[in-house]
């Protein structure tokens, strides 16, 4: 069997966050010494919602258990299971017991908008109000230890209609912290002290892809995450236009004529071998 760990995380050394948000989340850590408190954090895919969870942890060294709460399709999958053991059924808890009774634990429900059933939340309500305790036949009574916190996150966005929102009963019970994309500037820092690349390459990378977001017939959601992976990729000497594609579902010409209207430099524009054909037998050159 996988041992059960819950670890303090490491520090993501380039992670920023507005200096709103972060004043919310040191008073939900001033919170969190006289009773355990939710967050939810809700933004766009691959905006940080998860990472900022995790720093959050790490900063204030605090123990991170993450749950997917998107998986769930029944209201007590997540504290454990019935097994058959040497003819015998047996009750084996999950990670999830553990997390809530581990005194400044972060527990992070991740996707908490879209578990396969509803009713898989009902175990959750308890835990998230006021008395902070749940009954379970197998496992008796848990509460909730000192200071735990509690983040739930989801993808809220135009693109996300038809997720089903969620319960205002459940909504009721959080502090809620919006988040979107770091702006250009930061973004740039954040591709350049993440990867390595130069700053004015992560200048070129964030230009061409605020034009993909912009683009006025098919604008094009590039999340920070899918531009650390482009800068990721330059880092280790793909051309942008290269990293791009890949990185990306865009064709050829699409971004070509994205190039075009930047007026970019050779360089950057230069058609690579396109169609060359060659052996794929060794793992270098
Ligand atoms: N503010 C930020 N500062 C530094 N890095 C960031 C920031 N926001 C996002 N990133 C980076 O972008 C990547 C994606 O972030 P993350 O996985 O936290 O997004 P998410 O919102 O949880 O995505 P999903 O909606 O898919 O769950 C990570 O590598 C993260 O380090
Ligand atoms: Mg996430």
């Amino acid at each position: 069997m996988v041992e059960k760990k819950i670890i303090i995380p490491e520090k993501d050394p380039f992670f920023y966050v507005e200096s709103d948000t972060l004043r919310v989340l040191r008073r939900v850590e001033e919170i969190s010494k006289k009773h355990p408190v939710n967050v939810l954090i809700s933004g766009r895919q691959g905006c940080g919602k998860s990472s900022i969870v995790r720093q959050y942890a790490a900063v204030f060294n605090r123990p991170l258990a993450t749950f997917q709460i998107g998986i769930l399709s029944e209201p007590g999958q997540l504290y454990g299971e019935h097994v058959l053991e040497n003819g015998e059924t047996k009750y084996r808890s999950y990670l999830f017991p553990d997390a809530i009774q581990t005194p400044n634990c972060v527990v992070h429900l991740e996707e908490i908008n879209r578990p396969e059933h509803p009713k898989a939340l009902n175990m959750l309500f308890s835990l998230l109000a006021e008395d902070r305790q749940v009954w379970m036949d197998e496992l008796g009574l848990l509460n909730v230890a000192d200071g735990v916190v509690f983040f739930a996150t989801m993808n809220e966005g135009e693109e996300y209609i038809g997720t089903e929102t969620l319960d205002p009963a459940l909504r009721d019970r959080f502090y809620t912290v919006l988040m979107d994309y770091i702006p250009s500037d930061v973004e740039v820092e954040v591709l350049a002290q993440k990867t390595g690349i130069s700053k004015e390459t992560a200048q070129e990378i964030v230009r061409i892809v605020n034009r993909l977001r912009d683009h006025s017939d098919s604008p094009i959601d590039v999340s920070t995450r899918t531009s650390l992976m482009i800068a990721e990729m330059v880092a280790i000497g793909a051309t942008v236009r290269e990293a791009i594609i890949y990185s990306l579902q865009i064709n050829r010409e699409h971004l070509e004529s994205i190039l075009l209207t930047l007026h970019l430099e050779r360089g950057i524009a230069e058609v690579q071998n396109a169609n060359e054909y060659v052996r794929f037998v060794e793992p270098h050159d």
